[in-house]
């Protein structure tokens, strides 16, 4: 089974456990509408990637990890959107949740998808009890409080110095670090020496979105421009420019190859790596850079 089959079935069977005859049905619809059809899958994809180059001994528990952190992420994208947030009308190409199911029924699907993303967790312990604990501190410290999406959801609301860097790292770098460091742990490594990469990757993906919020097409984007100028929110484009947002970009996509630890797939993955990342940007804003 190739990796984009393995994520949607397993999120199909995550899924389908809120979809049971005593769940409220419409709080059931909007959590498949917020998951379905997907985006990019680029946090479980990033996920599989390296407990596949650390050997992915226990693909249950590894499918078990990247749809965590998808789950995870639909939730984030369901409250971002909320009009007390970025107040967006569309996602994905279609209305966003609270748009189409109403705002009561956006928040729960949001909390409805984190609890989900632990429930899936802990059901695929008997793969692997022992590298359960470690899945679900990862999970818990790249979402929470203090450096997780939280927190950087937190900075938007909290008018203060933070740089640009720690707030692209915490809003969106956390959870990439969750996705290589839970590949990590659900193939058995010790996930510390792959926050970095999963870090930088992430950083520099919220490069390219803050691009594309000034400079996309959003019919083709599939969600609204001028959001962060909107919202007030700091942009790495506004600050830096087109060719110092690319430029930053790049170095960041570099430093996160250099850091990829030793382990068997190590040269697959740095492959992987470069053929996902050379789409975070369309070529024309790429060439318009250069
Ligand atoms: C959107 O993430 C939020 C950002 C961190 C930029 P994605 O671009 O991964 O969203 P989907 O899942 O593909 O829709
Ligand atoms: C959101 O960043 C990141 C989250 C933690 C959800 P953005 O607000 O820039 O993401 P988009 O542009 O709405 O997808
Ligand atoms: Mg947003
Ligand atoms: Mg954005």
């Amino acid at each position: 089974m190739d990796v984009t089959q393995r994520i949607e079935q397993a999120l199909e069977a995550a899924i389908q456990r809120a979809e049971v005859p005593e769940s409220p049905p419409k709080l059931a619809a909007a959590i498949r509408y917020a998951v379905f059809p997907g985006g990019a899958r680029i946090r479980p994809r990033l996920c599989l990637a390296v407990a596949q180059a650390c050997g992915d001994d226990r693909p249950q528990i590894s499918d078990a990890a990247a749809v965590a952190i998808e789950l995870m992420h639909c939730g984030s994208l369901v409250h971002d959107d909320l009009p007390a947030f970025d107040n967006a009308q569309t996602r994905r190409g279609k209305p966003s949740v609270h748009s189409a199911c109403g705002e009561c029924e956006a928040i729960l699907t949001g909390d409805g998808l984190i609890v989900l993303a632990f429930e899936v967790l802990a059901r695929s312990a008997v793969a692997a009890p022992e590298r359960l604990p470690g899945l679900i501190l990862n999970l818990s410290r790249f979402s929470g409080v203090s450096h997780g999406i939280i927190a950087g959801q937190a900075w938007e609301c909290e008018p203060s110095i933070i740089s640009l860097d720690a707030y692209h790292r915490a809003k969106t770098g956390s959870l990439f670090a969750a996705a290589t460091a839970s590949g990590a742990i659900a193939a058995g490594y010790a996930p510390e020496p792959w926050v970095v990469l999963g870090e930088r990757i992430g950083e520099a993906y919220q490069v390219a979105d803050d691009i594309q919020d000034m400079l996309a097409d959003p019919e083709a984007w599939g969600k609204p421009c001028g959001q962060d100028a909107l919202n007030g929110r700091p942009n790495a484009l506004r600050e830096l420019g087109l060719d110092g947002a690319v430029c930053r970009l790049k170095l960041l996509l570099e430093g996160a190859i250099d850091s990829i630890p030793a382990c068997p797939g190590a040269a697959e993955l740095r492959k992987a790596i470069l053929a996902q990342s050379s789409r975070f940007l369309p070529e024309g804003l790429v060439r318009r850079a250069a």
